[in-house]
Order: structure tokens, then sequence, then C-alpha cells
């Protein structure tokens, strides 16, 4: 599938800045030759480049960018370009202060930095709109030119007096009235009921600082903000090309918006992902990144854009590692393997001065061609045009396993005030559920509590955490086992509505007779304390942090806990329900706890998986497009054995039987 139909290719290159270097015609005349020798197709310019589009306002400067973008058609590279949005000029900040944002303690921003503009302001999208209509009417017919890349990486909430108007204005569209909002917030408690709308401000910072729901709120407001401030330049840059799609660039575990709803105001996802490796545990690192690859296949249920990526280190963690041998290449390609049509990297070529100078770049200061890092990307080219036929147009076999990722859920246990306080986990636990299915090699997609989701697709349905339950979402699960489904469900789940309120009457909510167990006290466990969960054949493994205590009704037992007054109660269970049946798991198990329940589950249920052969740890295979990517973080070589024989795509060698695998290898084999 093509998002780009002007370059159907797998693209490869990245953030470009050359409006930094334009008194240097030289260098932008050799970074279009080393583009090539990179085997780089395509860089991301203008992201930052409104101060160099419009100096001053009403004089805009396209010359330099004309020249820049014939420059790279000349050499064949292809452009996404970008609306400047996420930076605005000096001048603009200067004379219309509105446009700058304001934070919880209502002090509103001096000039600098970026993504920092107030998501509410007129004159700030009007500013937006008509420069993202230049630059459309004057590079949307380009043949150079193959996706906008809407703004950069959006955040965040303006707490200024128009934002905090227009949050209002949603919440009377919402509510209709203060009683039903005052219902919906609990407000009662604490005597924060609301008489008046304008009494209603935003939460956080000097304001209101117990009112979940409102927190939840607040954060669904900032996501319908962004959404149509992002809405509002596709159709800026569409109105003249429709056809020319837009990406907007999002990031790992970001809880700010709401990912699901966000994708759906662009055309393409692509995201940002710069891991940690060699930190500690990159098997760890790799399910994690793994896990975020496909909720960005997820977000749209097609494939996505991999839009930055570093070369080599980035300069903003606290310790900024080199990757070791192999891992560029080894990473790049497990984005592939998740469903990526691009490999692109921040940066193209290292700036002189301010704060990112030293991020890693494919080409250093000292502008060379045949350094490591550059090696190392050149090989990264070269294998996505080895891999460009067999696997463009080949995506992922459809999975058959879905886990519940919601938003709204993720808010709702952040600010819920119980168990491990303000330490819940719910991205590492879900991650740890994920984990265990990509270790079998198992596709899995991430789904939400929308109402679009459509589970009848998958054998298996997993809900860690679901908190946050909506009744419709209740019903859908049960239609679901009814008919013939999986599901496994963890403590911490169907105990609030969509407001936010407990539901009366049971956990989880509308899904007791279906999981045969009633949720009732939950524990929560001090790091030193001692808990497990003893499986029916005496298998035994950790548990930490929570614990919930399930009172059976009618389930079965599958492992009791181990300790404490709650010893040989049920801890693990099944129940049938119709055609299907449901688990319920009702504390956090350890890693290897989860691996066994997955793998039995993998097992009875027949889920495909990439390979079936026994793979040394941490040595994971994953597939796309009938091709199995054969991945080595173990950080050790490793000896691996076949049954089958395969020719792996990267090298034209045959593989099969036992052989040694690199630290850091991979491998795209076909039969
Ligand atoms: C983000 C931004 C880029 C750059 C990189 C550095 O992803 O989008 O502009 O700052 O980080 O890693
Ligand atoms: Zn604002």
């Amino acid at each position: 599938m093509t998002f780009t139909p002007r370059f159907p290719a797998f693209l490869h290159g990245g953030d470009y800045n050359p409006d930094q270097w334009i008194d240097r015609p030289d260098i932008l005349d050799r970074d279009v030759e080393l583009m090539h020798e990179a085997h780089v197709n395509c860089v991301s310019i203008g992201i930052f480049s409104w101060a160099m589009l419009e100096p001053e306002e009403g004089v805009y400067r396209f010359e330099w960018l004309d020249s820049v973008i014939d420059r790279l058609w000349k050499g064949g590279i292809r452009v996404i370009l970008a609306t400047p949005s996420g930076a605005r000029p000096a001048w603009m900040a200067q004379k219309y202060p509105e446009v700058l944002r304001v934070n919880d303690h209502y002090q509103r921003a001096h000039f600098g930095g970026r993504h920092n503009h107030c998501l509410t302001s007129p004159v700030y999208r009007r500013k937006v709109r008509e420069l993202d209509t230049r630059l459309a009417q004057r590079y949307a017919n380009h043949p150079a030119v193959i996706l906008w890349h809407l703004s950069n990486e959006m955040s965040g909430s303006c707490w200024c007096p128009l934002c905090q108007e227009q949050w209002r204005g949603w919440l009377k569209e919402k509510y209709g009235t203060l009683d039903n909002l005052n219902a919906a917030w609990w407000t009662t408690f604490w005597s924060h009921r609301y008489t008046d709308w304008s009494q209603v401000e935003a939460p956080g910072g000097l304001g209101e600082s117990s009112t979940n729901g409102m927190f939840i709120d607040w954060r669904r407001f900032s996501t319908w903000q962004c959404k149509t401030f992002m809405t509002a330049e596709k159709e800026a840059v569409q109105a003249v090309n429709p056809d020319l799609k837009v990406t907007a660039n999002l990031m790992e575990r970001f809880w700010d918006y709401d990912y699901f709803d966000l994708a759906e105001g662009m055309d393409v996802v692509s995201w940002d992902s710069y891991p940690m490796w060699h930190s500690g545990d990159d098997v760890a690192r790799a399910a994690e990144f793994a896990m975020n690859h496909d909720m960005m296949r997820s977000f749209k249920d097609q494939p996505f854009l991999l839009m930055e990526s570093t070369p080599s280190q980035v300069n903003w963690k606290p310790i900024n590692k080199l990757k070791r041998p192999g891992m560029h290449l080894l990473s790049s390609l497990q984005a592939l393997a998740h469903g990526s049509q691009s490999v692109l990297y921040f940066q193209w070529r290292k700036g002189r001065g301010a704060a990112e100078q030293f991020h890693g770049a494919v080409v250093d200061h000292d502008g060379r061609g045949d350094t490591r890092v550059f090696r190392d990307v050149t090989q990264v080219g070269k294998a996505l045009e080895t891999l460009q036929a067999p696997l463009y147009n080949a995506p992922k076999q459809p999975a058959q396993a879905c886990i519940i990722y919601d938003w709204s859920n993720w808010w709702a246990i952040d600010y819920a005030q119980t168990g491990q306080a303000k330490n819940m986990q719910y991205f590492d636990t879900v991650n740890m559920h994920y984990r265990s299915l990509w270790q079998l090699g198992v596709n899995v997609d991430f789904r939400d509590e929308r109402d679009c989701t459509d589970l009848s697709r998958y054998q298996l349905v997993i809900c860690p955490m679901l908190f946050m339950l909506k009744e419709s979402f209740a019903q859908k699960l049960r239609a679901y086992v009814e008919k013939g489904g999986t599901l496994l469900m963890t403590y911490f789940s169907g105990v609030v509505d969509e407001s936010g309120l407990a539901w009366l009457g049971g956990a989880p909510h509308g899904l007791i007779d279906v999981l045969g167990v009633r949720a009732t006290e939950l524990d929560a466990l001090f790091p030193e304390d001692q808990q497990a969960l003893v499986m029916n054949d005496d298998r035994r493994y950790a548990i930490r942090e929570l614990c919930e205590i399930p009172e059976m009704h009618g389930a079965e037992t599958l492992g009791v806990y181990a300790e404490d007054f709650y010893g040989g109660m049920p801890c693990l269970t099944k129940h049938a329900f119709g055609k299907g049946q449901a688990y319920y798991l009702a504390a956090k198990a350890e890693q290897a706890g989860l691996d066994a329940i997955y793998a039995a589950l993998a097992d009875a249920l027949a889920l495909p998986r990439a390979l079936t052969d026994t793979l040394p740890e941490g040595v994971i295979a994953t597939e796309r497009g009938g091709a199995i990517f054969l991945q080595n973080y173990s950080g050790k070589a490793q000896q691996v054995t076949l049954a089958g024989r395969y020719t792996d795509l990267l090298t034209g060698e045959a593989v099969s039987g036992t052989f040694d695998f690199a630290v850091n290898g991979v491998m795209v084999l076909a039969q």
C-alpha cells in the first residue's frame, strides 16, 4: 500500500534543515551527492522554517525553498514538506502575544522554544492558514513533493482566556446543563458544585485538583483542540491538492492526547521512535518499541511511517549512548516488520549551533561520507531497496489477537487515587501482556473502546486493567464471548463508567456472569511483600504490586494465591459463556507467568505464529507479507535452529538447520 503515489517506495532519509545552510550552496550541493551515496531517497523539509519563509509579517520568501526543492528534485530526492506551525517567528510573538501558550499557573510564555503556541488563538490559526495556503499553492503540485508533514510533535494544553472560553463551550456542548456536568463530575464532593458556567476553569496548577472526571474531560478537550488545529491545517493544504496526503508525527507513550482520536484527523500515521538501546535489557526495550510500532499501525489499521529515529545517538537523554554495531539495521527493520513503509531519521546533517548541535545525524560536522554512522545508514538504504519488491505491497497478516488500549482509561487510571497511587503502570502492564505474544511471534492489534471497534475478527481479546469500561463496550465484550470469542481480562477492570464514576453493582461491570467472577477488594503490595500465583500444576509465578480478591460466580480455578489471608483463593480463572470463554487474571503476575498463560492460549486457539521453532531467549520472529524478520535482541551471539529452509532476502543466502546468529543480527527469511 502506498501513501505516496508519486513515489511508491520505502522512504529512506529524514529531517533536513537546508534553511540553516542557505549561505553554503557548496554544502547543499554536497548534501545531494551524499544522499545518493547513503541510498537516501527522501527528506523532510521546512519543519521549523517559518522565520525564513515569512521574515516579516506578510513578506514571503520562497525563493530559497524553490531552489532547495529543485536541487533535490534534480538529484532524484523526494520531499516531505512540512507546515512550520511547530515554531513561530519572533516578530509574531512580539506583535501578537496571544499566540503564545499560557501554562497552568497562568503565566504566558515569552518568545522561545517550540511546540508552545496557543491552540485556540484566532491570530495564530489565521497566520498558519495563510502560510499553509501559500506553501500549498507553490508546492502541492511539485512532482518532488510526496507528502505533507503537519506541524511537529503536537502536544500539551494552553490555559489562556481564549482556551478557557473554548473549554466552557466544549463542556456546554457535551453536557447541555450544569446539572449534568455537576452529576458527571461528582462535584458535591468538597462543595465543588458549579452554579454558573463562568465559574468553570481549566483544571490543574492553581485550580481544581480533586475532580477526576473534570481532568479526564480536560484531556478529551485538549485532544479535540489539537485535532481541530491539525485538521484546519489539513484542509488548508488539501484545498489546493486534495490528493497529496497528510501526516503528523506522533510520539511514544504519549499521554496528552487520545491518539486513536487524533489519528482520525490525518491520512497517514507517522511517529518518532527513540529507544534507549544498550541501557540494560534490549529485549525489554525491543518489546516496548514493537508495541509502539503496532500501536501506530493500529490507530488507522493500516501501515505507518517511521518519521524520525536517530542514526546513532540522541542528545536529550541523561546518557546518550551510541548504537552498537548491527543495532541500526536491526531497529530500522523492526519498524518495517511491524508495518512501517519508511525508515527516516532526525537528522540528515548536524547543525553548527543551538540545542541539537550534537544530536546524531547521518552527516557529522566533518561532512564525511565514510563514517561508521554513514555506513550503517547506507546499509539500511540498500536493505530497503532490496526489500522493496518483495515487501512494499505486502502488509502483515491480519492479527487474530487484540489488546484493548484506551486513552480515557489511561487517564482515568492515572487520576484514580487507589492501589499503587500514582504508579499504576498501565502502559507497562499492557506491554507485559503484549510481550508474551510478541515473543511467540503472534501478531497483535490494538483497539480502544470507540463504537467503531470491531472485535469479531479476533480470536483473542485482551483487556489489561480496563478500569474505565463504557456500557457499550461491556455489551460488545459480552456479545463477543457469547459468539465464541476468547476474552482475557485482568484485575482493576470495569470499575468506573466513561465519566470516571464508579459503577454500582459490582465489577467488572456488565461482565460478572461472563467471567464467572466478581472482583471484590484490591490489595496493593509493598516491594518487599511476597505473593505468588500457583497454577493447578504447581508452577509458581511471583506477583507484584496489585492483587484483587475475586468472588467466584461459576468460574473454574486455574491458579490460586500462595500467601497471606487470601492464600488459596483463586487468582486465575476460566469460565465458559455462550460459545466462548472468559479468563480472569486477578493480580499482576510476573512476565514468566504471563508467558505461560499466553503460550497455553496461543496453542489452544492455534494463533498464527511467525515461526513455531523454539528460539533462544531474545531472538524474535515477526511476520510481514509472508516473510519472517528474525531479530536478535539478546545482546549476544546465539545459536538458532530452524526446521524449515529459507532464503535471507537481505543477503540472498540460504538459511536452514543450525547456525550462528550474530549479536544485534537481523535476517528477513522467505521460504
Ligand atoms: C523530536 C523532534 C525533532 C528533534 C528530535 C531530536 O522528535 O520532532 O525536531 O528535536 O526530537 O531527537
Ligand atoms: Zn490558549
